[in-house]
C-alpha cells in the first residue's frame, strides 16, 4: 500500500508528486510537507490498529509515509509509557500531569521517532549514505539507525557537543566530523555539504522523516482511550515536535476519531528562544537568535530555519503558548522529575515539566486540566551534570553499624 498521496507546501500550497526526492517548494523555498492517504480509514480500521497486537511505532503504518514494509529499519521504537505524576503533580498543583516518558527510547532520545523513519525511508530508496547535522541526541540515533540498517552515517557537530552523546553515535561506527563553530554555523556548513555531496539528510527538511513524530498523537490517543489532553508541552528547538504532533491530532480529528483538539505549548531556554520570541512578538517567521550559554544544550538552536515558522503558526491555531524558561527553572524540573517522578532526564528534557509549572503559577492552566509534558531525553546523556547538586558522601566501612550510623546522620534531603 502507498500511503504518500502527495507532497505538498504548507506556505504556499503548491503540490507535487510523490516520487522523488523534492524536499522544499520551488516557489517558495518552504519544508514540503507529506499528504498522507487517509481515504480508507474508517471504524472498521480503527478498531483494528487498536486491537492490533503489534507494538511500536510501525503499528501506525497507515499513517506513515512509506511504501515498503521490508525497508523499516526498527530498534522497538515507540510506546513509550505515559505516566500520571500523582505526587509530582500534587506538588505542582496539577491533579491531571502526565509524563511521556521519552527517555527510554532505544537511543535515549525523541529523535528515534523520526529517525526510525528517515532511515527507513533512504532503505526504500536506496541510498548508500545518510547524515544529519546535530546537538548531539539526533547523532547518536542517526548513527544507531543507520548501523542497524547496514548504511555508512556522516555526523557534523559542534565542537561544544556533550562527549557521551558523540561517544554513543562513535561507538555506532558513524563519522563523525566536530566543527569548530555553534549549532547554527555548522548547520550552514551541512547545508553546503548536503549540496556538494549529494547526501541524504535526516534532518527537518526532509518531508518523510518528519511524519515519525505524529506517532506522538497516535500513542496518546490510544493510551488516554481517546480522551483529548488540554495541554501538550513539549520541549522545542528545531519545532518538529509541536508541529508533527498537532500534525497527527489533525489527522485522528478528521478522521472524527477524536472530537477537540489539544493546546500546543512550546518549551526553550530563555538563553535561546526563538520561537517564543517570535510567537510572543505576533511575528509570522522566526528571527535568528544568538544563543547564550544553558544546561539545555540540546535545545539550543538559535535559527529554526526549516519548520520554526510552522511551529509558531500551530501553537496560535491550537490556542497553545510558548514559554521561555531560567537556567534555575530547568534545572529546578530536573530534579523534581528525578525525585518526585523517578525519571532521570537531562535538562532539555525535562524543561517540558519546567514550562507547565510555570504556567500553572501563572494560572494559565488549571488545576484540572489534563496536561501532558514530554520527557525527550535521558539524563546520562549529560554524564558531565551528575555530580550536581551534592557530591558523594564519603564511603563507610562494611559493617552494619557504620551503615546504620550513616542512615541516620545523613538522610537525603527530602525535598
Ligand atoms: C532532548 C530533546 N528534546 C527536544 C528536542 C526538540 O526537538 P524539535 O523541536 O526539533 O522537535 C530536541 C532536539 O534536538 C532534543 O534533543
Amino acid at each position: 500500500m502507498g500511503q504518500v498521496k502527495s507532497l505538498f507546501c504548507p506556505r504556499c500550497g503548491r503540490t507535487y508528486e510523490p516520487a522523488g526526492a523534492r524536499e522544499s517548494c520551488e516557489g517558495c523555498g518552504a519544508v514540503l510537507e507529506v499528504a498522507v492517504n487517509l481515504d480508507g480509514l474508517g471504524p472498521a480500521e480503527r478498531d483494528a490498529l487498536l486491537a492490533s497486537p503489534e507494538r511500536g511505532l510501525f503499528r501506525w503504518w497507515p499513517f506513515l509515509p512509506l511504501s515498503d514494509r521490508a525497508c523499516v529499519v526498527s530498534l522497538g521504537e515507540g510506546d513509550t509509557p505515559l505516566l500520571h505524576a500523582g505526587r509530582l503533580g500534587e506538588r505542582l498543583g496539577l491533579q491531571r500531569l502526565y509524563l511521556k516518558n521519552d527517555t527510554v527510547l532505544p537511543t535515549g532520545s525523541l529523535k528515534d521517532r523520526s529517525n526510525a523513519i528517515g532511515v527507513s525511508r533512504a532503505v526504500e530508496l536506496g541510498v548508500p549514505l545518510v547524515a544529519v547535522v546535530s546537538t548531539g541526541n539526533a547523532a547518536a540515533s542517526v548513527a544507531a539507525y543507520a548501523a542497524a540498517a547496514g548504511l555508512r552515517a556522516v555526523i557534523l557537530l559542534p565542537c561544544e557537543t556533550a562527549p557521551g552523546k558523540i561517544a554513543q553515535a562513535a561507538a555506532h561506527g558513524a563519522e563523525i566530523v566536530a566543527v569548530n563553530a555553534d549549532y547554527d554555523l555548522t548547520a550552514r556548513l551541512f547545508a553546503a555539504a548536503v549540496r556538494a555531496f549529494g547526501w541524504y539528510a535526516c534532518l527537518s527538511n526532509n518531508p518523510h522523516r518528519n511524519e515519525g513524530k505524529k506517532s506522538y498523537a497516535y500513542e496518546l490517543w490510544e493510551q488516554l482511550g481517546g480522551e483529548v489532553p488540554e495541554w501538550l508541552v513539549h520541549p522545542t528547538a528545531g519545532g518538529l515536535g509541536v508541529v508533527a504532533t498537532w500534525k497527527g491530532f489533525n489527522e485522528l480529528y478528521t478522521l472524527g476519531w477524536i472530537a477537540r483538539l489539544p493546546r500546543m505549548v512550546a518549551a526553550q531556554a530563555a538563553a535561546c528562544a526563538p520561537i517564543v520570541e517570535a510567537y510572543r512578538g505576533g511575528l509570522p517567521d522566526v528571527q535568528p537568535v544568538s544563543p547564550k550559554e544553558t544546561v539545555a544544550e540540546s535545545i539550543r538552536v538559535g535559527y529554526p530555519k526549516s519548520l520554526g515558522w510552522r511551529a509558531v503558526r500551530d501553537i496560535r491555531t491550537s490556542g497553545g503558548t510558548a514559554v521561555a524558561l531560567e537556567e534555575a527553572e530547568i534545572i529546578e524540573a530536573r530534579e523534581l522529575l528525578a525525585r518526585h517522578a523517578g525519571i532521570y532526564a537531562e535538562p532539555a528534557g525535562a524543561i517540558s515539566l519546567a514550562a507547565a509549572a510555570r504556567l500553572r503559577q501563572e494560572g494559565i492552566i488549571g488545576s484540572h486540566d489534563l496536561t501532558i509534558c514530554m520527557i525527550t531525553g535521558h539524563g546520562l546523556k549529560q554524564p558531565e551534570l551528575q555530580g550536581v547538586p551534592a557530591p558523594l558522601p564519603s564511603p563507610i566501612e562494611p559493617t552494619l553499624d557504620s551503615l546504620r550510623k550513616r542512615l541516620e546522620q545523613e538522610r537525603p534531603n527530602a525535598r
